[in-house]
């Protein structure tokens, strides 16, 4: 994990908030490259979930809801760790992480014996005011989770778009919990975005759906995102850690250094959210079923996904480090779609205002179809390996032959093999082969047969 964390410190990637200041526990910045990274899972998860299917639709709802939607969702009462305090050194611990009953164990932090509290409910809602006057029936949420958005919103777009079910509805924001024990770098945050899809079935079909969204959202881990599969397991919840809305729950989990954890969780929600919000607002939330000729309230299937923890599974797996013949390589082996540059532009020689002038032609037309980059700040071979740390795919390379020849080198990062490309067909060559529309294989046979 520290590699990865002084790895994404280093080249941009995510920084400690408020750094100058000192930090804040639980909140961090995605950098230049970060955002790249972070929006091209975001984009992935969206192609896959939304765009590409006609059953799914999307939403985009505030942060800040009504408070009787916590109210009525059970966060208010029951969205809680229990905690102890340290009567001494102050600190707050989650019974949870506590390696014995507080009554008999010596504060982990201070080492005092007898100074820790009785357990207590902590909610984790952070709260706010809405309104000039901070009152108690002021008091609103930042929401803990996207999810509650789509049931409220059920009727609305249900009736909007005319779905008949199964249908789902899809969300991507930012959700806030003030977790009492952030850390792991973007593992636990206080602030962080998720990817959740809440999917409206017919009660009968149930099991159906949840079997099939476990397969689905496995598949799109080790396919859309190039996770190994090997680092990925399915594990079902045990009867007694099910959430309180929850009939079932299966955790994709990935191996992160700190052991196998939590990446995204499917669960059976049944009607529960629906029935609790109808009784809440007084509203009827119920679909028409043609089969039966009837007005169903439907089961809900939710897969959930976070995206920080997906953005740092992305850089772990892909990571690793080899040792080439005179020096250690640090490469970043991620799916073109996801890398934050697809391909960088580098002049061999800088003092050649020709070449100099060539290269960034190139990059300026590589711009509008691929994020590329002009870098002409170090050597070659440096300049090769920034690229492959921040996962690059693509690294041209334009040379004193360009000029005559009207071809540039091109190496692909994983194999760190070359090929010449004719300069006029390079953007279109490297989009082609970013969106997986052409593979690096068939590149090196088209220059073969171009040469015979
Ligand atoms: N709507 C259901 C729900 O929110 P969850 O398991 O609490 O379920 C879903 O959260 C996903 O959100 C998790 O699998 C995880 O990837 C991510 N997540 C939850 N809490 C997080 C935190 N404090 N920091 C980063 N990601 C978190």
């Amino acid at each position: 994990m520290d590699v990865i964390v002084s790895l994404a410190k280093r080249r941009g990637f995510v920084f400690p908030s408020s750094e100058i200041y000192g930090g804040m526990a639980g909140f961090w910045d995605y950098g230049p490259l970060g955002v790249e990274l972070k929006n091209n899972v975001k984009q992935a998860w969206w192609r896959h979930m939304v765009t590409l299917r006609d059953d799914v639709v999307g939403l985009d709802a505030a942060i800040i809801m009504h408070p009787r939607v916590w109210e009525a969702s059970g966060h208010v009462a029951g969205f809680s760790d229990p905690m102890v305090d340290c009567r001494n050194c102050k600190l707050r611990f989650r019974v949870e992480d506590l390696k014995g009953p507080p009554a008999e164990i010596a504060c982990p932090n201070c080492g005092q014996r007898g100074t820790l509290t009785e357990p207590r409910q902590f909610n984790l809602m952070f709260s706010t005011h809405v309104g000039p006057v901070a009152e108690d029936a002021s008091v609103a949420y930042l929401r803990p989770e996207t999810a509650q958005a789509m049931f409220v919103q059920f009727e609305n777009v249900a009736t909007t778009m005319r779905r008949k079910l199964p249908f789902g509805i899809a969300q991507i924001g930012r959700s806030f919990r003030n977790e009492i024990t952030p850390g792991n770098f973007i593992f636990r945050d206080r602030e962080l975005e998720q990817m959740e899809m809440e999917y409206f079935v017919h009660p009968r079909e149930e099991d159906h759906w949840f079997r099939y969204w476990v397969d689905e959202r496995h598949r799109w881990w080790t396919d859309t995102l190039g996770i190994d599969a090997d680092n990925l397991r399915l594990r079902p919840h045990d009867p007694d850690e099910l959430s309180h809305y929850s009939r079932q729950t299966t955790d994709i989990e990935y191996r992160f250094p700190i052991g196998w954890s939590e990446l995204e969780g499917i669960a059976d929600r049944t009607d529960f959210d629906l029935k609790a919000h109808a009784a809440g607002s007084g509203k009827r939330l119920a679909i028409f079923d043609e089969a039966s000729g009837e007005h169903i309230v439907p089961y809900v299937i939710e897969p959930a996904a976070g995206v920080d923890r997906a953005v740092l599974t992305v850089l772990i797996d892909g990571y690793e480090e080899q040792q080439l013949e005179r020096e250690k390589r640090v490469v970043l082996h991620i799916k073109p779609a996801l890398a934050p540059i697809k391909v960088a532009v580098l002049p061999l020689l800088r003092n050649r205002p020709e070449l100099v002038e060539r290269a960034q032609r190139l990059a300026a037309d590589l711009r509008p179809l691929v994020a590329a980059v002009y870098d002409d700040t170090a050597s070659i071979g440096k300049l090769y390996r920034r690229q492959d740390e921040i996962g690059t795919p693509f690294c041209i390379t334009v040379d004193v032959e360009s000029l005559e020849d009207g071809a540039a080198t091109i190496r692909e990062r994983d194999t760190m093999t070359q090929e010449r490309v004719g300069l006029e067909h390079m953007p279109q060559r490297v989009a082609d082969l970013v969106a997986g529309r052409a593979a690096w294989e068939g590149v090196a046979r088209e220059v073969a047969a171009a040469a015979e």
